[in-house]
């Protein structure tokens, strides 16, 4: 794209790690793109044999920490300025915990034209590539996503929920499992119940676990590799998907 047109910035989803499970027309921002700002969760290397443009990984890598949130805003408003297509890379979906309508609302108080590409969130791909369903008839008729850095945060969202009523997927949580654990028996929520923790999905990476509610805090899961708790009946689905699996559908192993 020509610096003499006007810029544009894309808030493109990039899914759980896969490039494959990059929408098409992810595919085709990144193609286009002058410039791409791409979180640590992106597979940089697939970006850089995609893309002739300038790519910045301005997420948290190895320990540095990641760009301010301000920056990258000014990032984005200073290279559409100059005429440039700006992809802003995000991991799983830009609305889904991804700070993406953040930077919605900075682009248009600068007056910047923008557009949203939804991706494929690891909120239902994570438990999805590694044989879990989060609806399923007869076990759950619906599925709360929730964040579980905090404590106070996951007490408020299922503070209102009937224990086991709905298929719970905490994102950020796995530093935190145990006291999620604690936290959802203490509210009635049972021990036996089907809980599972897929960290790295699609990825190298991917590690599963699955057990119990009351096991999940003993549970064992890679500290540098992100992850989502699946918790609820569904769990148990996963053993029916992966013994009936063909050959080249991948479910990896617990
Ligand atoms: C800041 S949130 C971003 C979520 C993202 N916008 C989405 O829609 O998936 C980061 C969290 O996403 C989850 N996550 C990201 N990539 C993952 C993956 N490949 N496998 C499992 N969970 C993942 C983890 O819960 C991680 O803590």
């Amino acid at each position: 794209m020509s610096a003499s047109r006007s810029g544009f910035v894309s808030l493109v989803g990039a899914g759980p790690g896969d490039p494959e499970l990059w929408t098409v027309r992810a595919l085709r921002r990144v193609e286009a793109a002058d410039l791409v700002l791409y979180d640590a969760l992106v597979d940089a290397g697939a970006l850089q044999r995609l893309t002739k443009a300038q790519c910045f990984c301005v997420g948290k890598r190895a320990g540095r920490a990641s760009v301010r949130q301000e920056t990258i805003h000014r990032l984005m408003v200073r290279a559409a300025r100059a005429g440039k297509h700006v992809v802003r890379l995000k991991g799983g979906d830009p609305f889904v915990f991804g700070r993406g309508a953040e930077e919605a609302i900075a682009l248009r108080e600068a007056g910047i034209a923008y557009e949203v590409v939804p991706g494929v969130t690891t909120a239902v791909a994570a438990a999805e590539l590694a044989g879990i369903p989060v609806t399923h008839r007869g076990l759950s008729t619906g599925f709360l996503v929730v964040a579980g850095h905090t404590g106070e945060a996951l007490q408020r969202a299922i503070g209102g929920v009937r224990p086991e009523s709905v298929t719970l997927v905490v994102m950020m949580g796995v530093a935190a499992r145990a006291g999620i654990a604690a936290t959802l028996l203490s509210c009635g929520w049972r021990p036996t119940l089907g809980a599972a923790i897929v960290s790295g999905a699609s990825t190298a990476h991917e590690w599963i676990w699955t057990g119990t509610l009351e096991g999940l805090g003993d549970a064992a899961a890679p500290a540098d590799v992100p992850g989502v708790l699946v918790i609820g009946d569904v769990v148990d689905v996963r053993e029916a998907l992966v013994a009936t699996a063909r050959p080249e559908v991948m479910y990896g192993g617990s």
